[in-house]
C-alpha cells in the first residue's frame, strides 16, 4: 500500500481529487466507486471546482456508491442519496442514469443486492474506488467480523458506528440500525483504491488497517491484499503509524525512482 501524508485535510483532499481527475481525463468513461461521510467532502468540493473552472467532464462517468441506510428515502436529509446529490452530483454534469446508489427502501433486498453487483460487472467493474474508514476500522459498512469475501448485502451497524454517526441525526435513536453495503470482496475487485482518512480520531484505525494483521476485526486491513491501494492521510491521521519515516522517505525519493510505465 502506498501511503501519502499531507500536512492538512485540504492538501490531502486536493491530492486525492487530482488522482480522480487524472483518471477521468485519461478515461472519460471511467467507473468510480464513491463514499459518503465527512472524509470525502473536501475531495468532492475540489472535483466540483475542477468541473466548474477546468471543465472536468463527468458526462461519460458512471458511479457506484458503497452504501445506504436501510429505511431512509432518497430525499431524507441523512440518506446517502441526498448526501451525494447535495455534495457532488448537483455540482457536476454526470447523467442521472449513470449514478448507482444502493437502495434503502427496496422491497426485495436480496434481489437488489444481486442486481447491484451485476450492474458493476456489466459496466466492466470499478476503475477507482474511494474509501473512508470508520473509527472501528470498517470500510463501507463492513463492520468488525464481516467476511473479507463478503458481497453487497444488509449489515447490522455496530454500536460504535451508530454513536459516531449520531452527530448527523437529532437523536441517537434516529440512526438506522441496518444498512445495505458493498462487501469487502466487492470493494477488493476495484482496479484501484484511494483510501482516505483525516483527524486524530482515525489514527488508531489507520495504523491497524495499514500496519496491523489482516483481520475481519478491522475490515480496512483487507486493503493490504489489494495490489493498487493508495492511502491519503492528513498528519493527525498518520500519527500512530510505526513506519511513517519510511513512507515519507519513499515519497521524497519518488522523483528518482526507476520508471515503470
Ligand atoms: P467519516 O466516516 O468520513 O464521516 O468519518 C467514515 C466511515 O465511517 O467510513
Amino acid at each position: 500500500m502506498e501511503v501519502i501524508i499531507k500536512e492538512t485535510y485540504d492538501l490531502m483532499s486536493k491530492a486525492a481529487a487530482e488522482a480522480v481527475a487524472s483518471l477521468i481525463n485519461s478515461k472519460p468513461n471511467a467507473v468510480l466507486g464513491l463514499a459518503t461521510g465527512s472524509t470525502p467532502l473536501g475531495l468532492y468540493r475540489e472535483l466540483a471546482r475542477m468541473h466548474k473552472s477546468d471543465g472536468l467532464d463527468f458526462s461519460q462517468v458512471t458511479t457506484f456508491n458503497l452504501d445506504e441506510y436501510v429505511g431512509l428515502t432518497k430525499d431524507h436529509p441523512q440518506s446517502y442519496h441526498y448526501f451525494m446529490h447535495e455534495n457532488l452530483f448537483k455540482h457536476i454534469n454526470i447523467p442521472p442514469q449513470n449514478v448507482y446508489i444502493p437502495s434503502g427502501t427496496t422491497t426485495n433486498y436480496r434481489a437488489f443486492c444481486a442486481w447491484f453487483e451485476r450492474r458493476i460487472e456489466e459496466v466492466g467493474g470499478i476503475d477507482l474506488q474511494l474509501l473512508g474508514i470508520g473509527s472501528d476500522g470498517h470500510i463501507a459498512f463492513n463492520e468488525p467480523s464481516s467476511s473479507l469475501g463478503s458481497r453487497t448485502r444488509i449489515k447490522t451497524l455496530a454500536r460504535q458506528t451508530i454513536e459516531d454517526n449520531a452527530r448527523f441525526f437529532d437523536r441517537i435513536e434516529d440512526v438506522p440500525v441496518y444498512a445495505i453495503t458493498m462487501g469487502v470482496g466487492t470493494i477488493l475487485e476495484a482496479r484501484q483504491i484511494l483510501f482516505l482518512a483525516n483527524g486524530e480520531n482515525k489514527a488508531a484505525a489507520v495504523a491497524a488497517a495499514v500496519e496491523g494483521p489482516v483481520t475481519s476485526m478491522i475490515t480496512a486491513s483487507a486493503l493490504q491484499l489489494h495490489p493498487d491501494t493508495i492511502c491519503y492521510l492528513d498528519r493527525p491521521a498518520a500519527g500512530k503509524l510505526k513506519m511513517i519515516d519510511y513512507y515519507e522517505w519513499i515519497q521524497a525519493k519518488r522523483p528518482g525512482a526507476p520508471k515503470t510505465a
